[in-house]
């Protein structure tokens, strides 16, 4: 059996049934129960390996863990070679226990506690992505109390419109990620005298869901300019990073082949021999590697409108709530019901609890529908919220699958709460 294409797939096969790899979606409904998020595995390494093999070493690839961190998505990728970008203990925590390298993370994030700068030092991981003058102290102040060197980046803010959603738009002056270039070299050249650091690189991400290269190389064109002053003053980088960000398709969006958008930063770099390519990618690996599986309870018309009511909510997959964002959603069995027009809404009470919205499709009460390209910011996104148990995750393997996160029971959604003692009369 071929792997399915990144881009499609989930495919209905035979009796038009909604297939993952040789899975039918009706079977691990049964199995599992809805809503649950189900991931190919074949998907996963195809996408991984879509960037790998256009960065060999020294260049490097670091899976954005946010996009995903279920432990099995992590020990895939870790098992492909993959490094990781970080943005909390948490998610280091979650890379080692999936059998990554500590050398093989890079730490990003905005406010990265003394904790997590003395466990992320214990560890060895490979290195700081820096975002402003005060975390650069801190990090020098616990390194050298350890007799530590931290290697360091500067996640430089290098002012580009990426042209996204305002929400995933990261590299503008009023965001407040990285430091301003104009204060770049100045304080690159403080860091040098620092002790407990180590100078490794320079860093940026513009934004999420990018359909565009030429973002990515105004903001390639700004970092080797800064490339080109450090070194005028001494400072040499091993390699710069240019963050994550390249966009997928979730309906008709046209986002760059990973090798063109690669090629083309490559091409730029030709200059720079010595300097090697680091990318940070998440959605790109994963969002079109899952689904979130729900179940229709209700279709319900108020004499205006029509509702698919479905069994997951904006606490499963919250995406369309907060950015508006469109996941393609279909009948897992094609149906011959009557056609519906109306929003895919869950059963949270909120306004903005739709999964959909002026959707057409042939339902009934009882069908599976499928939300597509929910593999990356769905289940990390998730909460408990109207104290709904978080779904399951499945991850699909050829012909087998595996239940890789049990579905929450109410024990585990109040764990930790307790009690206070009876008030006297
Ligand atoms: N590196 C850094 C420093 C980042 O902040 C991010 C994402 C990435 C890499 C990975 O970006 P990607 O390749 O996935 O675009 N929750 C939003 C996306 C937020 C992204 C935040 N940073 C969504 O659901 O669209």
């Amino acid at each position: 059996m071929p792997n399915a294409k990144p881009q499609q797939p989930f495919f209905h096969g035979s009796n038009n049934v909604l297939h993952v790899e040789q899975i039918a979606l009706p079977n691990i409904a049964e199995r599992f129960g809805t809503p649950c998020y189900v991931y190919s595995r074949a998907v996963i390494t195809e996408n991984w390996r879509a960037f790998s093999e256009q960065l060999p070493a020294p260049h490097k690839v670091c899976y954005a863990v946010k996009a995903n961190s279920n432990l099995a998505v992590l020990q895939v990728l870790a098992d492909l070679g993959a490094g990781f970008d970080v943005v909390s203990g948490g998610e280091i925590a979650r890379v080692i226990r999936a059998g990554g390298k500590a050398a093989d993370i890079v730490f990003s994030g905005v406010a990265k506690s003394d904790a997590e700068i003395r466990y992320a030092l214990e560890l060895g991981i490979g290195q700081f992505n820096v975002e402003s003058d005060a975390e650069l102290e801190r990090i020098s102040a616990i390194a050298t109390a350890m007799q530590h060197t931290a290697r360091i980046s500067f996640r430089v803010n290098p002012d580009v419109d990426a042209k996204t959603h305002p929400y995933i738009a990261t590299g503008l002056e009023d965001n407040k990620f990285g430091i301003p270039m104009q204060e770049a070299l100045a304080t690159y050249q403080r860091a040098a005298t620092l002790p407990g650091i180590e100078i490794v690189g320079a860093d940026c991400h513009i934004g999420s869901q990018l359909t565009e290269i030429e973002p990515f190389l105004a903001a390639l064109e700004r970092m080797l300019a800064l490339v080109d002053s450090l070194t005028e003053v001494g400072i040499h980088l091993h390699h710069i990073d240019m963050g994550g960000g390249l966009g997928v398709t979730y309906t008709d969006e046209e986002p760059p082949q990973v090798a063109s958008y690669i090629q083309a930063m490559l091409k730029r770099m030709a200059d720079y021999p010595h300097l090697s390519l680091y990318l940070e990618p998440g959605r790109a690996i994963v969002a079109n590697a899952g689904v979130l599986l729900t179940k229709v309870e209700y279709l319900k018309f108020n004499g205006h409108k029509h509702f698919i009511m479905v069994d997951a909510g904006m606490n499963d997959l919250l995406r369309p709530s907060l950015y508006q964002a469109h996941h393609d959603i279909v009948n897992v069995v094609a149906s011959n019901a009557p056609e519906v027009h109306g929003d895919v809404v869950g059963p949270v009470c909120e306004t903005g609890d739709f999964l959909g919205q002026n959707r057409t499709m042939r339902v009934a009460a009882g069908d599976l529908l499928a939300v597509k390209s929910a593999g990356a910011y769905g289940f990390t996104m998730s909460s408990n919220y109207n104290t709904r148990p978080r779904p399951p995750e499945i991850m699909v393997a050829g012909d087998q699958a595996f239940l890789i996160r049990a579905r929450e029971t109410l024990e585990d959604v109040w764990r930790g709460e307790s009690l206070i003692p009876a008030s006297e009369g």
